[in-house]
């Protein structure tokens, strides 16, 4: 059992939830967990606060830091639920893994952010695409200068009310010069650098006029890897493509279950090195004809044009068919109108302690 222990008075009386900007509205709680002398201790909810850290924090010189996301909705019977809690603790453990950090016990992190999300319950807002937002993070806490290993880390997950990420469709650019990721590197860890890496080449693409990068592979510039900080899909000639996880694209849970989802409802989907040239080659046949980006955060968000070699591509997203289709979808499986007939979602009962499969 976790140790909770409850703000006096709650802030959620000063939020205005018709208007909830992404990011910067925090709940009252968080989960809060020390690793030390080889295993995670003193983990305990309580009220979230700021953190007392040393100029020398390990993670802040050399990088081990992690993350996830995940999203907490309310079915419409007005219980919490959680979309595949489990697949974000094996990915970040694998991000763990790579960027040499303790794994953090899977039963844990379940019960924890069942326990948070039930105490943060109130703070879930309704209406399809928004939902309470969870961020758990993973950091080296050593106070010490020089590259190594830390010895400690600090585990906390913290939640925030969301609505959209994106509020209208994007405009990508196909990056020529900078990369995202390269295979070998850390492209497939959900770590702070590979995000801190993408903000140069991000703020030049918003000077040219454009929302996000369309990221290309680190030798050839040619195979296309994700749009910004999400994956990406493309629809040519009826086919739903994406790139494979060839080691340096995140393995996007969303991504995970799209392609498991329409796999299920008939369409033809192919993980697979995808090129630019590929995608110029059949917008210029007209066969082009959806582009979106897929993530926890923006869940499905469609591509009105890109932009490579200096040419702007531009799609008619008012015709799009599977990116509406599978953001309905999943925006369904979330507030329980569409049945879970892929036994994803947690039901969480406020009642009692425990939580039910449905
Ligand atoms: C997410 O989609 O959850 C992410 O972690 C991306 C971040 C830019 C919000």
């Amino acid at each position: 059992m976790i140790k909770i222990s409850k703000v006096l008075q709650s802030k959620i009386d000063t939020v205005d939830f018709n208007n909830i900007p992404f990011g910067k509205v925090f709940s009252d709680h968080m989960f809060f967990a020390e690793y030390t002398d080889g295993s995670w201790q003193n983990m305990e909810i309580k009220p979230l606060e700021k953190l007392n850290i040393h100029p020398a924090n390990l993670a802040w010189h050399y990088g081990q830091s992690i993350f996830e996301g995940m999203k907490a909705t309310k079915h419409f019977d007005g219980s919490p639920m959680l979309m595949r809690p489990d697949m974000h603790i094996k990915r970040l453990n694998a991000s763990a893994t790579r960027m040499c950090m303790p794994e953090f016990p899977e039963d844990v992190f379940i019960e924890a952010i069942e326990e948070l999300v039930k105490l943060e319950a109130d703070w879930i807002p309704k209406g399809k695409g928004s939902a309470l937002y969870i961020r758990p993070i993973m950091f080296a806490s050593d106070e010490f200068i020089g590259v190594r290993p830390s010895d400690n880390y600090i585990f906390i997950i913290m939640t925030l009310p969301v609505s959209l990420y994106y509020s209208k469709p994007l405009s990508l650019k196909a990056e020529e010069s900078y990369i995202r990721a390269a295979n070998g590197g850390t492209g497939e860890a959900k770590t702070a650098g590979n995000y801190a890496a993408s903000l140069h080449p991000w703020k030049l693409a918003k000077a040219e006029g454009y929302d996000q990068i369309m990221w290309l592979d680190a030798i050839e510039r040619k195979y296309v890897q994700e749009a910004g900080t999400m994956n990406i899909f493309f629809v040519i000639d009826n086919t739903v493509i994406t790139p494979a996880a060839d080691g340096s694209i995140l393995k996007g849970i969303t991504r995970r279950s799209i392609l498991e989802i329409l796999k299920v409802k008939g369409y033809v989907v192919e993980e697979r090195p995808i090129s630019i040239d590929e995608v110029v080659q059949a917008h210029k046949n007209g066969k082009l004809t959806e582009v979106f980006g897929t993530g926890t955060a923006a869940v499905v968000i469609n591509v009105k044009d890109f932009g490579y070699k200096g040419e702007k591509y531009g799609l008619e997203v008012d015709s799009y068919k599977v990116a509406p289709f599978i953001k309905q979808y999943i925006n369904d499986l979330r507030d329980g109108s569409e049945e879970d007939t892929f036994g994803w979602m947690t039901k969480l009962e406020l009642q009692t302690a425990t939580a039910q499969k449905l």
